[in-house]
């Protein structure tokens, strides 16, 4: 199953009875395997999490901590960009050179890299002097 496909399929256990907005993520690292995620919201709304944070937590469960590369899927007009936050989270985990593949479930695909989604980011290297 390729990445997008496992991106698509964890979609549909989505958690989003708030804003029926569906995303799944998968991540792949350098051994190969697959960690998913998607979208759990909560009654009370700030509690939600997005598909990119459940599958890095899936990833980092398992004892791994490098994104090769990234699947988001949802069903909007224009391949889904990761939020704001999420593209935190995946640089954490990921070299700026790192692809992100954002699609539609209708098929359209836009890809960028970890870089370009995030240039200029916050990292350990800010905090040496600290
Ligand atoms: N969402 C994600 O899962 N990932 C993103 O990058 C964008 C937004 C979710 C959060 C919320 O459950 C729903 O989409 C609407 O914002």
């Amino acid at each position: 199953m390729s990445l997008l496909d496992a991106a698509k399929k964890v979609r549909e256990n989505a958690h989003a009875p708030y804003s029926n907005f569906k995303v799944g993520a998968a991540i792949t690292t350098p051994s190969g395997q697959v960690y998913v995620g998607c979208n759990v919201e909560n009654v009370a709304y700030p509690e939600g999490t997005c598909a990119e944070a459940g599958a890095i937590a899936a990833m980092v469960a398992a004892g791994e901590t490098q994104i090769v590369e990234i699947a988001v899927v949802a069903d909007c007009p224009t391949p889904i960009p990761p939020c704001g936050g999420c593209r935190q989270k995946i640089s954490e985990f990921a070299e700026p050179n790192a692809q992100v593949t954002m699609a539609t479930v209708d098929g359209q695909i836009n890809t960028l890299s970890v870089g370009e989604l995030l240039p200029g980011s916050f990292s350990a290297a800010h905090m040496e002097n600290g």
